[in-house]
């Protein structure tokens, strides 16, 4: 590992914010934690896929070079966790040769993967390369959603790279994204976690963003679906003790305060898209007004340190009351610009989830809108789902994003 590499840097932080307004100055760290989306390409449709809704019309794929180029530069600014995801990161064919130089460069390399295009000789390829982590998804216990909510057949597949993943050595974690489609099957997802010989378990509940977002009034669960998910993790955690850790991620718009989202902008986090655009955030691309800089034009140093993007966000000078006076702003900071943006149009907004918010009620309307939904007449779940007009992520459309306001 080079251990020359800066921990961090301080500089007049040129973050203007809106209407002129220098920020304050502050100490800006590295970027820790690194996210390759190495291409949109996937061969997976999923209802909830947080990238962006209008990928189709991005530009091209960064080449093996540039990706590598990206992988030294920010491991010189101190990057040292790796992200590599996708779309689907198998899709690409010099996916070994990425790991590869990471593992020289001395990054700890997590592969975020559908499972798909994983066979023996790639696992085997990437564990040579010095792959350390595998995380697979799966979208339910069960074949009849699992190849629903993905529009593809994939169910068996994904039990076969699980055993694949286990034979190779690797710990064993899987990550399942709920939703009110199959957030009643938590106990039986835990059960297969269980089968397939799972460390770790990730139930994500479902952000809103990208495609999620286009569903959400189809995705969004109930609260006493949550209740009942949480006490069937509870009971499932007293039944196998340590054997396996499951994160229970609470779907936020239920909560009363924020999530610290990417532990505030700017902060420690940097993706970089398929198109070589740096983003702060996966969903950055939603902000309007956010000139977001790219690799190929720009090194990962000045993107970090010097754009405007990434500095937009950082210190407290952009937020708006209540946020600004609030003393949990060093907690939340002011939770998700873009969430922010897409229930209130205005991403220097606090984050509607914070019931200090004024446009609070935006959240807890569309949780009251999920609970009338789902008191309408049973229908059995993918029925229900495709009568309810889900849209599934296609390379084929390009789909604007909307905000709460102009939704119809
Ligand atoms: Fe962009 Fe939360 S996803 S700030």
């Amino acid at each position: 590992m080079n251990t020359s590499a800066p921990v961090g840097h301080a500089l007049d932080a040129p973050g203007v914010a809106p209407g002129g307004t220098r920020s304050r100055s502050h100490t800006v760290g590295p970027p820790l934690w690194l996210l390759l989306e190495l291409t949109y390409r996937c061969p997976l449709h999923c209802v909830f896929c947080y990238n962006p809704t209008d990928f189709a019309n991005t530009g091209p794929e960064l080449s093996t070079a540039d990706w590598i180029r990206v992988l030294r530069e920010a491991r010189a600014l101190g990057a040292v966790q790796l992200g590599l995801s996708g779309g689907e990161p198998l899709a690409r064919d010099d996916l070994e040769e990425i790991v590869a130089e990471a593992h020289t460069l001395g990054f700890y390399i997590n592969l975020i993967t559908s499972g798909i295009g994983m066979t023996e000789a790639r696992i085997k390829a990437l564990k040579a390369a010095g792959l350390d982590h595998i995380q697979l998804s799966f979208q339910d216990s069960t074949r009849e959603m699992n190849d629903f909510l993905s529009s593809t057949r994939t169910f068996e597949l994904k039990a076969k790279v699980a055993e694949l993943i286990r034979t190779h050595d690797y710990p064993m974690v899987l990550n399942v994204v709920l939703h009110r489609l199959n957030i009643d099957h938590v106990g039986e997802i835990l059960a297969m976690a269980e089968a397939l010989g799972a460390q770790y378990v990730e139930l994500a509940n479902t952000q809103y963003y990208g495609w999620a977002w286009l569903n959400r009034e189809q995705l969004l669960p109930t609260r006493a679906q949550l209740e009942r998910a949480e006490a069937a993790t509870r009971a499932f955690r007293e039944r196998v003790g340590a054997k396996m850790q499951i994160y229970f991620v609470v779907p936020d718009y239920f909560e009363t305060r924020p999530k610290a989202c990417m532990s505030g902008l700017g902060s420690v986090f940097l993706a970089v898209a398929p198109d070589g655009t740096a983003l702060p955030c996966h969903a950055a691309r939603t902000l309007p007004g956010l000139e977001l800089p790219n690799v190929r034009g720009a090194d990962v140093r000045a993107i970090w340190y010097d754009s405007p993007a990434f500095n937009r966000f950082r210190g407290d000078a952009w937020m708006k009351e209540p946020c600004r006076s609030c003393p949990e702003k060093v907690k939340d900071f002011g939770g998700c610009r873009c969430q922010a943006y897409l229930l209130t149009g205005d991403a220097d907004n606090a984050d509607p989830v914070c019931d200090l918010s004024p446009h609070h009620h935006l959240v807890t309307a569309a949780v009251a809108r999920a609970e009338r939904a789902a008191a309408a007449p049973a229908v059995a779940a993918p029925q229900s789902a495709r009568a309810q007009g889900l849209t599934f992520r296609d390379h084929r459309v390009s789909i604007p994003v909307v905000i709460e306001e102009k939704r119809t």
